[in-house]
């Protein structure tokens, strides 16, 4: 019987504080109820600290989440944890996951702090949280530069002071695998209450080496891997959850535990994070890419087609590939959207909000044959992101090209209620759109990303554009989805300009003095 390795999913706090991929309270339900879904074990829905808003998606989490722990992150402070606290309090299952630094450079720098300081802050901080609820997570941020002499001091007082889980941060993503694995070990062999707590590790992708750094921990006695969908995460990424599963799968060999992780959501979840992030997935990118199951050289096709496991180590519809071809189309009714969605994991919290998606759909069929399942998420995404339409609102818009003319655009917008219109001419017709949306505007943000993705294969897919706006130092992303490509792109124009003109300050947990 083999060790459970606990998969701890950080998609909604880490990934989310990956510049740009911030979501709204109802994209993390709908992610959180697929994690669950899943079996994802642990689910860190946020850091409530950050602002109001990031409190309140995580207690809607905790309150809707039953199968899966719900953890929150708080720094090493009174405030975080309370907060923390609190926001967790309606989950079936909590978790408080805490942390200071701990790297000579973080805690002169960042913390100016002594190291007894530090010490003393992180067990006063653990004992706080232990008041909350008996599942306690402490890590020691950027554990990879830490002394480890240092290390064992901190991590043993925190574990007498009730941690249950310690979990050791690679935070910058310096560290190789051999060198990690080394770590995870040497706590194993000195640490001496380690058998109280399960040893985590929490690896970032600078060097390109999170999954495997993850896996050598692994390999060396760590039982909880964080990691987030797609490998999003704070600059280059965290460890992806799908490759370090499928690697712990298909080479049970060289794994003494497994994970409970079913498999076959592992596509869908990935396309729903793409499509509400607007992070697009690499073609190549392992398991979850476009390219990752197709043949393409001839050799390999004729070697596939004699034998499969000539030249796959892993079956396509073992992660989900296939679970994605059920077609819907123009004669389907509101109850064929309604159960395909539901299947898809997806609920309409009101009539309204599948009346409104319905309509959509009505509208996607009239111009496109086949409405398939990932037709359907960007469909739901497109229409929950109206509800933060609150400024801005596409009417109508016209945009032509000629050989040897300029392109042109005229745009039709509600701008807080009134309409107005703006005529453009631009370099192609996205940009001539994109400037007649600024002339009624003036928004005075910068257009720092700009990509077009088409959502299913043939020439009627729908093309999904995402925007990234930058305006004193935020960075907002729009999204927008049409058969028609430029309208898309006004969509997702319009979107960011929403999501820009209703963003809040908000608190990143690794900013500041952790006191
Ligand atoms: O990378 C990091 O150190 C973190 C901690 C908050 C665990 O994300
Ligand atoms: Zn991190």
């Amino acid at each position: 019987m083999k060790e459970h390795l606990i998969i701890f999913d950080t998609t909604l706090r880490d990934g989310e504080q990956s510049p740009g991929a911030s979501m709204t309270a109802d994209e993390k339900i709908r992610i959180a109820r697929m994690l669950e879904r899943m079996n994802v074990d642990v689910i860190e829905a946020g850091f409530p600290a950050a602002s109001p808003g990031d409190f309140e998606s995580v207690r809607l989490i905790a309150s809707e989440i039953t199968d899966s722990r719900v953890c929150a992150l708080a720094r090493a402070s009174e405030s975080d944890i309370l907060r923390a606290a609190e926001a967790v309090k309606p989950a079936r299952a909590s978790r408080i996951h805490t942390f200071i630094a701990t790297s000579p450079i973080h805690m002169r720098e960042k913390l100016r702090m002594q190291p007894d300081e530090v010490i003393e802050q992180a067990v006063k901080s653990v004992k706080l949280a232990r008041q909350f609820t008996d599942d306690v997570e402490f890590s020691p941020e950027d554990a990879g530069r830490t002394e480890f002499e240092f290390m064992l001091r901190i991590l043993e007082q925190v574990i007498d002071a009730g941690a249950t889980t310690i979990n050791i941060p690679d935070t910058v993503g310096y560290t190789l695998p051999q060198e990690f694995g080394t770590i995870i070990r040497r706590l194993k062999e000195s640490l001496p209450n380690v058998d109280k707590v399960v040893l985590s590790v929490h690896c970032h992708n600078d060097l390109g080496v999170a999954v495997a750094n993850s896996l050598a921990a692994v390999q060396n006695g760590a039982r909880q891997v964080e990691c987030t969908i797609n490998g999003l995460g704070e600059r280059a990424g965290n460890a992806s959850l799908e490759e370090i599963v499928m690697a712990v799968r298909t080479r049970k060999d060289q794994f003494d535990c497994d994970t409970r992780i079913d498999c076959t959501q592992i596509v869908p979840i990935s396309r729903l994070v793409s499509n509400v992030t607007g992070f697009l997935v690499q073609p190549n990118k392992a398991i979850v890419g476009a390219n990752a199951f197709a043949h393409e050289a001839g050799i390999h096709q004729d070697g596939v087609i004699k034998n499969r496991e000539t030249y796959e180590i892993m079956r396509a519809q073992d992660v989900g590939w296939n679970a994605n071809r059920m077609v819907l189309g123009k004669h389907s009714g509101r109850n064929a959207v309604r159960e395909r969605l539901k299947a898809l994991g997806i609920e309409f919290n009101s009539e309204e909000e599948l009346n409104r998606t319905f309509v959509r759909f009505k509208d996607l069929a009239d111009k496109k044959h086949e409405i398939l399942d990932d037709d359907l998420q960007a469909l739901v995404t497109e229409a929950n992101s109206d509800k933060r339409h609150e400024h801005y609102r596409l009417v109508t818009m016209r945009a032509s090209s000629q050989s040897g003319e300029a392109p042109e655009a005229r745009v039709t917008m509600l701008v807080d209620g009134n309409e107005v219109t703006a005529e453009s001419s631009g370099s192609g017709m996205v940009d001539a759109t994109f400037r007649a949306i600024e002339a009624l505007v003036a928004s005075g943000s910068e257009l720092q990303l700009y990509s077009v993705n088409a959502i299913t294969s043939g020439s009627d897919a729908q093309g999904e554009v995402s925007v990234r706006l930058m305006k004193n130092g935020g960075i907002v992303n729009g999204h927008g989805a049409d058969t028609d490509i430029v309208i898309a792109s006004a969509r997702a124009y319009i979107d960011a300009l929403n999501a820009l003109a209703t963003s809040g300050t908000r608190q990143h947990p690794q900013s500041g003095a952790a006191v």
